[in-house]
Parts: C-alpha cells; sequence; structure tokens
C-alpha cells in the first residue's frame, strides 16, 4: 500500500476541522491526537482524568498551534455523548476516533460482575452512542470519518479476556457494517484491529513471561495510529503489523475455529495464568 501523508490539506478537507479523540490522554490515543494535530486537525480529547488531558491539550497546542478541548468524562456513562457533543458545540466534527477501552485479563468467574458489565459500557455502548451522536451530521455533509479501536481478539474467542474480546468483535462488526452503509454517505470508517503495543494499558497487565520467538513483539502506538489514518477510507479493517497480519492470517484462515481458540488458550495460559 502507498503510504498516504497526514499532512496537508487533503487529509484535513476530508477528516477536519475537527476531530474527538475518545480515550485520548496515552498509549495509542494519546499518539491519534499528536498524529491529527500534526496535520493539523483541532481536537476534542476526552479520558477520565483530568490531569494528563490538560497536560496533552498544552503539549499540542503549543506544539502544533491547534485548538484542543479537554473533556474529563467518563464514556462508561449513558450521557457520555452528550456532554461530549456539548463541549464540542460550535466545532464542525469531522472525524471520530473511538479509542477508550475498559479492559481486565483474569478467570471469568473470578472477575465481578461489574468489570464484566463495564467492559461492555465503555467498548460497545459508548462507540455506538459517540457514532450514532456524529455520523449523522457528517453524513449530512458527505464526508467524514469514524475509527473504531478493536483488537487481534475480535477474531476468535479468547479465555482470560473474554468479554473484553467479545466487545472487540462487536467493534470489528460494527465499523464494518458502518464501513459499507455509510460510505453512501462519503463517511468512511474503518476498524483497527491491534496486536500488542506498548501502552501505559498493556504494561499494567505485565505478562508472566515474554512472549516466545514466534508471537509478533508489541508495536510502538504511533505506529499503530499512524496505520490506522493512513487505511481510513481506504478499507475497511486494518491490521497494523506485519507480524500481526501473519499471525492473524494463520489463525483466520489457516486453523479451524476451534484450533484458533484453543491456540489463544495455550498462548494466554502460558502468558498471564497465574496459580489461584
Ligand atoms: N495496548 C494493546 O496491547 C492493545 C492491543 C489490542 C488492541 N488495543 C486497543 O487499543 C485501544 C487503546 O489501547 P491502549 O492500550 O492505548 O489503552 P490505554 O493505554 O489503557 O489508554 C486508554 C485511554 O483511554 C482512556 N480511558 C480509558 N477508559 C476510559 C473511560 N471509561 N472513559 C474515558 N476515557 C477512558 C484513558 O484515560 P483515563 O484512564 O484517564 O480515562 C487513556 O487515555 C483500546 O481500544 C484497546 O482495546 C490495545
Amino acid at each position: 500500500m502507498a503510504r498516504r501523508s497526514l499532512q496537508g490539506a487533503t487529509f484535513g478537507a476530508r477528516y477536519g476541522p475537527f476531530a474527538i479523540v475518545a480515550g485520548a490522554s496515552e498509549g495509542i490515543g494519546r499518539a491519534f491526537a499528536h498524529e491529527l494535530a500534526a496535520a493539523g486537525l483541532h481536537l476534542v480529547l476526552v479520558a477520565r482524568r483530568a490531569e494528563p488531558l490538560s497536560a496533552l491539550q498544552e503539549e499540542l497546542r503549543a506544539a502544533h498551534g491547534v485548538e484542543v478541548r479537554a473533556v474529563p468524562c467518563d464514556l462508561a456513562d449513558p450521557g457520555a455523548a452528550e456532554v461530549i457533543a456539548h463541549a464540542a458545540s460550535g466545532c464542525e466534527i469531522g472525524l471520530l476516533v473511538f479509542n477508550a477501552a475498559a479492559a481486565s485479563v483474569g478467570r471469568f468467574v473470578d472477575t465481578p460482575l461489574d468489570a464484566h458489565l463495564r467492559a461492555i459500557h465503555v467498548n460497545a455502548r459508548a462507540p455506538v452512542l459517540l457514532a450514532h451522536t456524529f455520523a449523522g451530521a457528517m453524513a449530512e455533509r458527505g464526508r467524514g470519518g469514524i475509527v473504531l479501536m478493536s483488537s487481534l481478539t475480535a477474531f476468535q474467542g479468547t479465555p482470560l479476556v473474554a468479554t473484553y474480546g467479545a466487545t472487540k468483535a462487536f467493534n470489528l462488526i460494527l465499523a464494518e457494517g458502518l464501513w459499507s452503509e455509510l460510505a453512501e454517505r462519503g463517511v468512511d470508517v474503518l476498524a483497527c484491529c491491534a496486536g500488542a503495543t506498548h501502552t501505559p494499558g498493556y504494561e499494567r497487565v505485565p505478562p508472566v513471561r515474554a512472549p516466545s520467538w514466534f508471537e509478533p513483539k508489541p508495536q510502538d502506538p504511533g505506529d499503530v495510529a499512524r496505520a490506522a489514518l493512513q487505511a481510513l477510507g481506504r478499507r475497511p479493517l486494518i491490521i497494523p503489523g506485519i507480524g500481526n497480519r501473519i499471525a492473524s492470517f494463520v489463525m483466520r484462515r489457516l486453523l479451524t475455529r476451534r484450533g484458533a481458540v484453543l491456540t489463544m488458550t495455550k498462548a494466554m495460559k502460558a502468558r498471564y495464568d497465574r496459580p489461584s
């Protein structure tokens, strides 16, 4: 694929002048914010903690001279979309990046029900709320974009992160459906199925052992964000990183579904399962 520059008028004309990054203060979301500000887009940044968010706001304003609005808000709240729409009033939103996720690694029955429901609210309900809130105006204008962060866990059931993986499958299927439906209205939609990526969220649950030589190494968040933004408008799905694409090809095309789940079971148990 020819690399597309995010600089210059084309990207901004198609996806500007404002972008929302939901889950922006750390990790891949922070990388999206940096890439988009460097491309000249104004930003509406969302995360729960106000301090890292306002630090990023200042940093991006100073580095790129763009307008940045910071919206401290919990995306698990059913009213989150209204809070964000209010904070973004007067801004023409041309791009929505839904990046935040609630994730916990642990055995299903040992993990409190609240954590499972929180994952559904943040990872599945909130993208629908935000897409529904902002896609209508994009469709009326006949241009815009939506990026939903998914994961390699979207492609098969994965033990120890079963609910999280199910929400990531939801993101993938939602994005593919919207990719087709909104294309007629000029709005590009993309699912980004990332593999392991060096972020604070990833580091909070460090694997018991390092990945084996044949498992893809964790990626840099900037590489993931750039791959997604370069793929937007070209395809419905991007898997950043050649190692992740090969792993995904093996899991999806060469193994049976049962075989894929059992392979993930082996990998997850070796990496994360601690004796209870
Ligand atoms: N890192 C990986 O290895 C990996 C692999 C595959 C897929 N992904 C996907 O990539 C995306 C980003 O992952 P990441 O590792 O970069 O995440 P992360 O480091 O945990 O960062 C998540 C960002 O979202 C915000 N956030 C989390 N929960 C929120 C909530 N309820 N409401 C508002 N903001 C919230 C966080 O800030 P606050 O804490 O202040 O709210 C932070 O800015 C996720 O969708 C994840 O599923 C990641």
